[in-house]
C-alpha cells in the first residue's frame, strides 16, 4: 500500500528527465484536456469533487468546491492564477513538476480555465527560478504554435491566454490575495479575506488560485477517473504527495509518496534513513511554518486528519531531518529569523511577537535566560498564532510551540537559574 506501482504514478518521470512537448504528447498528454472539451464544464468539476483532490499549497482545501465557486460567480470575466511561488524554506517540489513536466502543469492549468471558464491566466513563478521561468514561456510558445493554447484550443472555441509573471521575491507573496496584489502591481500585501479570490480576487473579479502541484495533478484525474485517484491515497486525503526531504538523510530530494504512508517510512523508504552513526532527534514537517516532531511520533501517517489529531502540519510536505547533533534551539532561531525578515509589519503581533521572541531565543543560546522566559516564549507565540493578521504570522510559532511541547528539557537546561530577569540580564 505504501510503494506506488509504476501506473500510478501522478509524475512519472526520473529525477534527471525533462520532458518535451513531443515526449509529453507520446506519454498520452493533452488527451485529458481533450477529453475535458468535449464534455460541459460541470462534468469535470464533478470528477475532481469526487477524486476528493486537496490543495498542495499548504491550506489542504477541496480543489472541487473551488472550482464550482469560481465557475458559479455571477460575474462572467474570470481569472485563472497559478501561484508558483514556492516560498516555504524546504520545499522544492514545484520547481521539480515545473523543470521537468511543464506541459503536465500547463495542460492542468488549462482543463482547469476550462472548467471555470476563465480566459486570461498567469504563473506567478518565484524570482529565485529564472531558468523555470524561461522554460515555461518556451513551452508556452510551442504550445501556442501547436494549437494548444491562446486561441481556439483544439478549435473547440475555448481560448486561454496564458502568461508567466516574475514574484516579487518575497515570502509573503506566496500568500494568495498579496500575490494578486502583486499581479496587479500594487505592493505584495495580504488582503482582508473575505472577500476570497473565488469572490473577488484579480482586478476584483473571480478568480481561481492554486498551487502547482495541485493543477498538475488534473490531468491524470480527468485520464484515468476519480475512482483511480481516490484508490490511491486514505479516505480523507486522496492521491499522491510531492515531499521535498532533506536534512540530515542520505539521500535528499523529491519522492512522491501515496497518502497513508508514515513518516518514518518516507525517512527511510525514500531518505536511506539518518546518516552513518547519527539517529534522528527531530524532523521537521511542513517548512518553516511546519512543526518540530520527535521521532515517537514519526509512525503518523502521511493523512491531513490524522496529522492534524496530533497537531502535525503536513503544510507543503517539506520534510527537513535534524540528527543528534543539532541543537533544537538553533534550528528555532534560523525559522524566527526567517520570519522577522519577512514579516511585512502591518500588524503588532506579528512584528511585535518576532522581534520580541528573536530577543528571547538568543538570550537561551548566549544562556542568558531564566525559567520565565520560556512562559514568555509561549505566550508570544500563542498570541501571534490568534492576532496576526494572516497566515505568515499565524504559522510563525509552530515550530517554536511544537519545540517547547517536545523539546522543553532542551530549554530547561540552557536557563543559568531561577534568578530574576533584571539580575541575570544585568
Ligand atoms: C505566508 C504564506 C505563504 C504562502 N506561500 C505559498 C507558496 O509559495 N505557494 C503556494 O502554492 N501556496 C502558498 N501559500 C498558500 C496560498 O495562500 C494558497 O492557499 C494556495 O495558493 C492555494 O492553492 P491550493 O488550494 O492549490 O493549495 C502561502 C500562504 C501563506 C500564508
Ligand atoms: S501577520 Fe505579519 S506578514 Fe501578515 S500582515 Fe501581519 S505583519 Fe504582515
Amino acid at each position: 500500500m505504501n510503494k506506488l506501482s509504476k501506473e500510478n504514478y501522478i509524475f512519472d518521470i526520473e529525477p534527471d528527465k525533462y520532458i518535451d512537448l513531443e515526449g509529453y504528447r507520446a506519454m498520452g498528454g493533452f488527451s485529458a484536456l481533450k477529453k475535458a472539451l468535449e464534455n460541459e464544464p460541470s462534468v469535470s468539476i464533478e470528477e475532481i469533487k469526487k477524486s476528493g483532490l486537496r490543495g498542495r499549497g499548504g491550506a489542504a482545501f477541496p480543489t472541487g468546491i473551488k472550482l464550482e465557486m469560481v465557475r458559479k460567480n455571477e460575474e462572467t470575466k474570470r481569472y485563472i492564477v497559478c501561484n508558483a511561488d514556492e516560498g516555504e524554506p524546504g520545499t522544492f517540489k514545484d520547481r521539480f513538476i515545473m523543470r521537468h513536466l511543464p506541459y503536465q502543469l500547463i495542460e492542468g492549468i488549462a482543463i482547469a480555465a476550462y472548467m471555470v471558464g476563465a480566459s486570461k491566466g498567469y504563473i506567478y513563478v518565484r524570482h529565485e527560478y529564472p531558468e523555470v521561468q524561461l522554460k515555461l514561456r518556451e513551452s508556452l510558445e510551442a504550445l501556442k504554435n501547436a494549437g494548444l493554447l491562446g486561441n481556439n484550443i483544439m478549435g473547440t472555441g475555448f481560448s486561454l491566454d496564458l502568461h508567466i509573471f516574475s514574484g516579487a521575491g518575497s515570502y509573503l507573496c506566496g500568500e494568495e490575495t498579496a500575490l494578486l496584489s502583486s499581479i496587479e502591481g500594487r505592493k505584495g500585501r495580504p488582503r482582508v479575506k473575505p472577500p476570497y479570490p473565488t469572490q473577488s480576487g484579480l482586478w476584483g473579479k473571480p478568480t481561481l488560485i492554486n498551487n502547482v502541484e495541485t493543477l498538475a495533478n488534473i490531468p491524470r484525474i480527468i485520464e484515468k477517473g476519480a475512482d483511480w485517484y481516490a484508490s490511491l491515497g486514505t479516505e480523507n486525503s486522496s492521491g499522491t504527495k510531492l515531499i521535498s526531504l532533506s536534512g540530515d538523510v542520505n539521500n535528499r530530494g523529491i519522492a512522491e509518496v501515496p497518502f497513508g504512508i508514515t513518516f518514518a517510512e518516507i525517512i527511510e523508504q525514500f531518505g536511506g534513513g539518518p546518516l552513518p552513526r547519527r539517529s534522528v532527534k527531530a524532523v521537521n514537517i511542513g517548512g518553516a511554518s511546519g512543526v518540530l516532531v520527535p521521532p515517537e511520533m514519526l509512525d503518523t501517517p502521511l493523512d491531513y486528519n490524522k496529522c492534524a489529531e496530533v497537531g502535525i502540519t503536513i503544510g507543503s510536505g517539506a520534510i527537513f531531518v535534524l540528527d543528534d547533533t543539532r541543537s533544537i534551539i538553533k534550528n528555532v532561531q534560523n525559522r524566527v529569523k526567517f520570519f522577522l525578515h519577512e514579516s511585512c509589519g502591518k500588524c503588532t503581533p506579528c512584528r511585535e511577537g518576532l522581534r520580541q521572541i528573536d530577543g528571547i531565543v538568543e538570550d537561551f543560546l548566549e544562556e542568558k535566560a531564566a525559567k520565565s522566559d520560556i512562559e514568555s516564549l509561549e505566550r508570544y507565540a500563542v498570541t501571534m498564532q490568534q492576532a496576526s493578521f494572516c497566515g505568515l504570522g499565524q504559522a510563525a510559532g509552530n515550530s517554536l510551540v511544537s519545540s517547547l511541547v517536545h523539546y522543553r528539557k532542551e530549554y530547561e537546561e540552557a536557563c543559568v537559574n531561577d534568578t530574576d530577569d533584571v539580575e541575570k540580564k544585568a
